[in-house]
């Protein structure tokens, strides 16, 4: 099949595909053309695309071909080009366009929206909204900085102490998270606050402190937040207020799907806050996430606080966005490709696919059947009194430990007198190293590695020392007891390697 990759409209600087996204769908067996000029915005020169062997035609030539890559909806022009039978692969935006839905399904296109790929752990590698929320959060701590007029990181110099600016983010998903990550690295002391309690953990991970929401326990079960009754709103509102009014920088995320962008701060919220401060308010497309902010535009509150309603943070960063969009695209093309041979498997059976199929054979998909999804941690199964599984393993326990004190009768029976008391060391060096490894949290499992690496060195010691004596039983044991410590101590020492080789700079 040919796909085609088009130069966006002229507000758009995003290309759906890059040169390397062109060799990777080559790879994946198709032929690609590109519109003359399709990277130039970002970065992504013709020639680049045909050294990776793309095509170079005209815009007709672009919209002809059997699977188009697009950013967003098409005009009406465009689709007048598409041949019947085509796929579209491009951000829909399906809720919000009912009517785009009907021409598409009456033009007999296969429209597949990248808007709408599930919150699916096997689908992150599609997903557009994630990959551009990214850059988007990240671009807007750069915005922040901009207009900020001081510096983000605290210093002592001759001159004077420079505290570190304060940034506060409200809503830590995709874009909060990054802007929290973004922020905490140029040395702001970052505090940020959601809706969802389950994500603290994440917020403290990127450098933050989590300011948690009054009175709030309830964990989502899609990953996404419930809009909030007024009175839950008003009690939320009442903490962004007071945390915005020492802050430096306020950073808002807050989206509910579906839904205009929740308010969070008020004219009275906003003008508490400090002169010089400044507002970066991400949802400023989809209505704001305060009252004053006036949606693609800059402008200075009376008590000098700035207030940014940006459109397009990650069209600001159009090779990097590009770059991200293309590989989305492409993961999507390798699940649906499965005999690389260059032709689109449209398997509607997989919820990937099923959740991003708007129309097809003339028939509208939209929306999809719900996809079951948690952000939640798994809760540990509730304790039952007679569950049959419980009994099960109680009683396997009982059978191992049965076993285990004959096996440890018979060996004392067999075993001098003078050696038995090395069963005691024995036994509470088990009971010892059980509890101390098992509460050991998993984050500190490579540390507690080296140190079994130290005590297998002493079992090696130990064994070498043995191997020669003259019992055949000694003999065996040490030589099992040399070649186990030794996997274990070079087994270790590679793991950790590899590890330690993760966080070196290229
Ligand atoms: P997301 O759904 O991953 O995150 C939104 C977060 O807001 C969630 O964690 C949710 O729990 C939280 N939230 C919802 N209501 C809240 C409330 N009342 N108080 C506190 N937290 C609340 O969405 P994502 O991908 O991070 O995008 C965030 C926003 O940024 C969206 O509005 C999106 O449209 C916008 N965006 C803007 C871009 C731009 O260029 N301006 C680019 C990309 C995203």
């Amino acid at each position: 099949m040919r796909i085609g990759v088009p130069l966006e409209r002229p507000n758009q600087p995003l290309v759906a595909a890059t040169p390397d996204t062109v060799r990777k769908l080559i790879k994946l067996g198709y032929e690609v053309c590109v519109e003359v000029g399709a990277g130039a915005k970002a970065s992504f020169p013709d020639s680049h695309y045909e050294d990776a062997q793309a095509q170079l035609v005209d815009h007709e030539q672009v919209w002809k071909a059997d699977v188009v890559l697009s950013l967003d909806a098409p005009s009406t022009r465009d689709l007048d080009v598409m041949r019947e039978g085509a796929t579209l692969i491009a951000r829909l935006a399906p809720a919000r366009h009912p009517e785009l839905l009907d021409d598409l399904a009456q033009r007999k296109i296969t429209a597949l929206a990248m808007d709408t790929v599930p919150r699916i752990s096997r689908a992150q590698a599609m997903d557009v909204l994630s990959s551009q929320a990214n850059v988007a959060g990240n671009r807007a701590i750069i915005e922040a900085a901009h207009d900020f007029g001081r510096l983000f990181t605290g210093q002592v110099t001759a001159a004077g102490k420079m505290p570190p600016a304060r940034v506060y983010v409200i809503g830590a998903g995709v874009a909060g998270l990054a802007a929290i990550g973004a922020a905490s690295a140029m040395g702001a002391e970052v505090y940020a606050s959601d809706v969802r309690p389950e994500v603290a953990e994440q917020v403290e991970s990127m450098g933050a402190r989590f300011v948690p929401l009054p009175g709030r326990t309830e964990v989502s079960k899609d990953g996404y937040a419930r809009a909030l009754t007024a009175e839950e709103a008003a009690a939320a509102n009442a903490l962004y207020a007071e945390q915005a009014a020492q802050a430096d920088i306020v950073v808002t995320t807050a989206n509910v799907p579906g839904r205009k962008s929740p308010i969070l701060l008020d004219e009275a919220a906003i003008a508490a806050m400090k002169p010089g401060s400044v507002i970066v308010d991400m949802a400023a497309a989809n209505g704001g996430n305060t009252t004053e902010t006036k949606p693609g535009e800059k402008y200075v509150t009376p008590n000098g606080v700035l207030i940014n309603g940006p459109l397009d943070l990650a069209g600001q960063l159009p090779a990097q966005s590009s770059q991200l969009y293309a590989q989305n695209i492409v993961n999507l093309l390798k699940l649906m490709t499965p005999q690389k041979n260059g032709d689109l498997v449209l398997d509607l059976d997989d919820e990937i696919v099923r959740g991003i199929t708007v129309t097809t054979d003339g028939g509208i998909l939209w929306p999809p059947p719900p996809v079951q999804v948690s952000a939640a941690p798994v809760q540990a199964p509730a304790e039952t009194q007679d569950a049959p599984e419980e009994q099960n393993t109680g009683s396997k326990r009982l059978w191992w430990m049965g076993l285990a004190a004959v096996v440890l009768g018979a060996l004392v029976m067999v075993t001098p007198t003078q050696a038995i008391s090395h069963y005691m060391v024995l036994a509470l060096a088990i009971i010892v190293g059980f509890y101390v490894i098992t509460n050991v949290t998993h984050s500190l499992h490579t540390p507690l590695m080296s140190v079994t690496n130290a005590i297998s060195g002493i079992i090696l010691v130990g064994a070498i020392l043995q191997i020669g004596s003259d019992n055949i039983w000694v003999t065996i044991l040490s030589f099992i007891a040399i070649v186990v410590a030794s996997i274990n101590i070079f087994g270790g020492f590679r793991v950790t390697a590899r590890m330690l080789s993760m966080f070196q700079k290229a």
